[in-house]
């Protein structure tokens, strides 16, 4: 949308006074923004859209502003989970049709959470986000935060489990108290202790207890906000974990046509030479994550400004590859210990 028909849009959600589509056009107008590397306009448009400030005029940090203090830490001191505020639009999102489809379902549920409620049913709530690194469930909780217009609270998983095993009780204690207090998307991230501690067979029944204790904590919550957890290594979880959620989506390395499209995303922020291929480039990218893709065309993108074109071509997108390609080579040859 041009910049007159977004601002359009803007008047006529206010003349409706719909502030869904109010808030929807004024963040696909902030986007465009940071697209434009407008960086000192998009952090006064989101102040302005999110108003930090004392008197906060906007919709959605009033429905959740919370009064808590962040918990830390009580050992070392340090803030167990992060509050995010995100604007990017859905469609910056590029995942195959079946992990598009229960996004969808899981958005359209949490909307229509009171009428499920008449039928005494509730939107999903507890969601495992599992897959590959670099492929989108970090960003999936960021965008579905972005498109609800709450905030997110971010929690590292693991950062609250190494700080200090004993700790550990009470610091997910904290953090579900914080939780409880608002309507959040949450996101705890790095769910991967288990995988990653499997071999200590010491640390192993304390970290089975502490996955019990979170295990607990999640089924009694039956809060407004939506819980996901997030991991690389989802067959380390045992069945126990796996039939605590309400939905499970699994995100898969892209397929051909899906490398094509997040080319074809990535590379909008410049023009782009006409005679590149996109499905060559897809070709050569098998194997390779939306985020490994999206790396590649940063470094392509930064050749052909550096070069002062305002073009990108066919020349700046292969050097970038190749330049990745041998990048993942070095690594998996000395990853011998792996
Ligand atoms: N499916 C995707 N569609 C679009 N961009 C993506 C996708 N997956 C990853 N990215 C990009 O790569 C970055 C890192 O991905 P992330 O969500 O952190 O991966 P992970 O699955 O490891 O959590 C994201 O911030 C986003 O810019
Ligand atoms: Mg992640």
């Amino acid at each position: 949308m041009t910049s007159n028909e977004l601002i359009k849009q803007l008047l006529l959600s206010y003349n409706k006074s719909d502030k869904d589509a109010f808030i929807s056009a004024a963040r696909e107008y902030i986007e465009r923004e940071k697209r434009m590397k407008h960086t000192q306009v998009v952090k006064e448009l989101e102040m302005a859209l999110f108003n930090t400030s004392e008197n906060r005029t906007s919709f959605s940090e009033r429905r959740f502003k919370n009064e808590m203090p962040i918990p830390r830490d009580s050992e070392k001191g340090f803030p167990l989970l992060e509050i995010k505020h995100f604007t990017d639009s859905y469609e910056n999102l590029i995942v195959d049709s079946t992990v598009k489809a229960q996004i969808d379902q899981i958005i359209r549920e949490f909307k229509d959470a009171d009428i499920l409620a008449t039928y005494n049913l509730s939107f999903k709530k507890k969601i495992l986000l599992c897959g590959k690194p670099g492929t989108g469930k970090t960003y999936t909780a960021q965008i579905i935060s972005s498109l609800l217009a709450i905030p997110l609270v971010y929690i590292r998983f693991d950062s609250i489990i190494s700080s200090y095993l004993g700790e550990t009780a009470s610091n997910l204690r904290k953090v579900f108290d914080y939780i409880e207090q608002g309507t959040w998307i949450v996101l705890f991230d790095e769910f991967d202790i288990i995988g990653k501690n499997r071999d200590d067979i010491h640390e192993h029944g304390e970290i089975k207890r502490v996955v019990n204790n979170f295990l607990q904590m999640m089924d009694n919550y039956n809060g407004n906000s939506i819980l996901f957890a997030a991991t690389n290594h989802q067959y380390m979880l045992d069945s126990a974990i796996w039939r605590r959620f309400d939905d499970i989506v699994y995100y898969d390395i892209p397929d051909n046509e899906t490398r094509i499209k997040l080319f074809d995303r990535f590379l909008r922020q410049l023009k782009r030479d006409e005679n590149i291929s996109l499905e060559s480039l897809a070709k050569k990218a098998k194997g390779l994550s939306p985020s490994d893709i999206k790396m590649i065309t940063i470094e392509a993108i930064k050749i052909s400004i550096i070069e002062s074109r305002n073009k990108i071509t066919e020349r700046d997108l292969q050097i970038a590859l190749t330049k990745f390609l041998n990048r993942e080579k070095l690594r998996k040859g000395s990853n011998l210990s792996e």
